[in-house]
């Protein structure tokens, strides 16, 4: 069934179930920063409960910071919760907005800061997708600007915060909310966009780069200073951002009135969405480097690649890194079969050279023991595969050898919307002398699914023989 279809029925399907509520927990003396806390919102929601939790919240908002700041004490009087709340004006698409924000936290607060909940975020044109692209002020497509980079320089700028909060409690935490709308954006189409403008992709592309930058400071900051980081989809929520008032008019105002009425039907309450939010701030079992929805781990998203060590992300505004499959082909689902990466204690380029040796492979490949490609794009790559006690010849053909990172190989097996499979093989560098190496195998089409049941755990072990293949065999040629 198509993604969107599936994705539909899900989403009321789970509207009618139980939703999951985050358990109450004692927050006194955790102080948290939540972006985006307007009325309505999920950042206020999210700020009123964790502030009656007895956290110490610092709320921003871009537009009457005041106001904002009323309701929320009153809100809280109302609960009989006596919560220590603020707000802050702070605007994402400005860098000095940012830069006083952080400087103006770091002085009030002496440097310490349990959790940053990066919230805030736009999700412009919503029926007019087609547009042309709204910039920033400073020339930045908005989304990108907002619900990426904003939040990236601001978690740059109270890393140190962060650092101290984790130092002095053994917990600190950045809880970037995301979108499942990254799924309408491939890795490749991160680093590489090709398809003309629509706001829901450039919407989705904003929300996977903050999913990698998740991961990626969870990967750097967990162990060494207890700093854990998590991305999170809320569920589609009846907010602000889905409320759009887009038709003007006497008329517009009507019809956006019986919009808003049909949506509050079939969206989730504020209350309820923001528990994720809530639960992922609060929770002392969380797990860094994952990304959640409905209050638990849903790593449903293989394919971002949240092992690999992604050396280029603090070159940001253009994330350098990761790779993945682009295999959507009219809504079919991808089906991913891909193992944990195993370190290598060996330099990337040691392994790229045993990769790209043809006449090596039935030395160290269990799984496919024979190549024969020039390893020119669009070139043949005849490859002869053990699944099982069977062998197979099968061909395909070479799409994608980056040096000395990716090499990638797809086919089609008769029609593209029949049966398509792409397979990936990264390498990413640890330091000069470790690397990381991961094996994926995308599906899609109409047999993937078929083709997955049947055949997915042949080629997952498959996968795993040929890790531990070349992990033994580029360690024994290190020094040679
Ligand atoms: N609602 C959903 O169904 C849904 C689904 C998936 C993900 N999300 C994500 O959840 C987060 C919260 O969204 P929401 O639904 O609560 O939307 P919302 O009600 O529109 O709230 C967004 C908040 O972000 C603030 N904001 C907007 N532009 C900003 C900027 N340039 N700088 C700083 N703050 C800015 C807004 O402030 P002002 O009100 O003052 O403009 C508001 O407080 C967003 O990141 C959104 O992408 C929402």
């Amino acid at each position: 069934m198509p993604n969107e279809i599936a994705k539909s029925v899900r989403h009321l399907w789970l509207l009618c179930t139980p939703k999951p509520m985050a358990e109450r927990v004692d927050l006194a003396g955790r102080t948290v920063v939540v972006t985006g806390a307007s009325p309505n919102s999920l950042g206020y929601e999210t700020a009123k409960t964790l502030a009656s939790w007895g956290a110490d919240v610092i709320a921003t908002s871009l537009h009457d910071t005041k106001a904002t700041e009323v309701c929320l004490k009153s809100d809280l009087s109302g609960v009989g919760a006596d919560g220590n709340i603020s707000v802050r004006s702070l605007d994402l698409c400005d860098t000095n907005s940012v830069s006083n924000f952080a400087e103006w936290f770091v002085k009030e607060y002496d440097g310490t800061l349990h959790v940053l909940l990066n919230n805030a975020g736009i999700h412009k044109n919503i029926f007019s997708p087609r547009q042309k692209p709204p910039l920033s002020a400073d020339g930045v497509e908005i989304h990108w600007r907002t619900n990426y980079l904003g939040p990236f320089h601001l978690t740059n700028l109270l890393l140190p915060s962060l650092k101290s909060g984790a130092r002095k409690s053994g917990d600190a935490r950045v809880i970037n909310v995301a979108s499942h709308l990254h799924n309408r954006v491939s890795n490749e189409e991160l680093i590489n966009p090709t398809k003309t403008y629509h706001s829901w992709n450039a919407y989705g592309a904003s929300k996977l780069a903050l999913i990698h930058f998740s991961f990626e400071l969870n990967r750097r900051f967990e162990k060494e200073f207890n700093l854990r980081s998590v991305a999170l989809h809320p569920g589609s929520v009846h907010t602000n951002l889905t409320q759009t008032q887009s038709i003007n008019g006497r008329i517009g105002a009507v019809l956006n009135r019986v919009n808003y009425a049909m949506t509050s039907l079939v969206l989730l309450h504020r209350k309820h969405g923001a528990q994720t939010l809530i639960m992922c701030a609060s929770t002392p079992t969380l797990q860094g480097g994952h990304y959640y929805e409905r209050c638990r781990v849903k790593n449903q998203a293989t394919r971002l690649g949240r092992h690999l060590p992604q050396k280029h992300y603090g070159a940001s505004p253009k994330p350098g890194f990761i790779v993945s499959p682009n295999c959507k082909f009219m809504g079919f689902r991808e089906y991913t079969i891909q193992t944990d990466p195993v370190e290598v204690n060996a330099s990337n380029e040691l392994v790229w050279r045993v990769l790209t040796n043809k006449q090596e492979y039935g030395e160290w490949n269990p799984f496919t023991s024979r190549i024969q490609t020039d390893f020119k794009i669009g070139s043949p790559v005849h490859l002869l595969v053990r699944m099982g006690p069977a062998k197979f010849r099968i061909t395909e053909v070479l799409c994608a050898f980056d040096k000395p990172r990716l090499i990638a190989w797809e086919k089609k097996f008769g029609a593209r919307w029949l049966l398509f499979a792409k397979r990936e093989q990264h390498i990413e560098p640890i330091d000069d002398s470790n690397c990381c190496y991961c094996n994926i195998d995308i599906l899609t089409g109409l047999l993937a699914p078929i083709v997955y049941l049947c055949f997915g755990n042949y080629i997952r072990r498959g996968f795993r023989d040929v890790a531990r293949g070349l992990k033994a065999f580029v360690e024994s040629q290190v020094g040679k």
